[in-house]
């Protein structure tokens, strides 16, 4: 069976986005649910001495081998000030000194969510611009608005955004 990694984008214990990419990943058919809380990945604030005097934490390493092992990727992006959260951006450069090509060319899913109406937009536009550099293969992309309005009981609640989710889930399923 094909494993797919779900990442929420945030280290918030209660992550909409984390929440997101589940139920989001949940709905490939016949697949492995890898689900990855970056909680669970320690890892030190990057930095190049760091790297230098400690090499790659525990941590690191075990979140590597996650993404190694995986067949596709279902991603929802925290935005904080217009850009990636601290906690995902600290273990996307982590895992880019161990490979550049971060993501393997395997086919992403590539969401963002907040309580607001633009929905992540604007750190959606940053990882689309440049995630392709890092070995990102994104066969589909979503900003989810207004989180609590459209995702309720624990299912998309918004007509429009479950049946987009639907076209998206169809495409990466075709890619896998
Ligand atoms: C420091 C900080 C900055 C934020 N900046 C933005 C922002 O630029 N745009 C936005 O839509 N929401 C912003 N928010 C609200 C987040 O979207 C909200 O906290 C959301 O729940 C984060 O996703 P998560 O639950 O997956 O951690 C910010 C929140 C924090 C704590």
């Amino acid at each position: 069976m094909k494993n797919i990694v779900t990442i929420g984008g945030s280290n918030s214990k209660n992550s909409i986005n984390k929440i997101l990419a589940e139920y989001v990943g949940g709905l490939v058919q016949n697949v492995n649910l890898v689900k990855v809380d970056l909680n669970n990945y320690e890892m030190p604030l990057f930095s190049v001495d760091v790297e230098a005097e400690k090499g790659f934490s525990e941590g690191v390493l075990a979140l590597n081998e996650v993404i190694d092992k995986a067949d596709g990727f279902v991603i929802s992006l925290a935005e904080h000030n217009g850009a990636y959260s601290v906690a995902f951006k600290n273990a996307f450069d982590w895992l880019s000194r161990i490979n550049g090509e971060v993501w393997r060319k395997k086919p992403m899913l590539l969401m963002a969510t907040s309580p607001g109406p633009r929905g992540g937009k604007s750190v959606l536009e940053i990882a689309l611009g440049r995630f392709p550099f890092n070995g990102g293969n994104i066969v589909g992309n979503l900003s989810f608005p207004s989180f609590f309005e459209n995702f309720k009981n624990e299912e998309i609640s918004n007509k429009e955004l479950a049946s987009e989710v639907k076209k998206m889930i169809s495409d990466l399923e075709k890619a896998l």
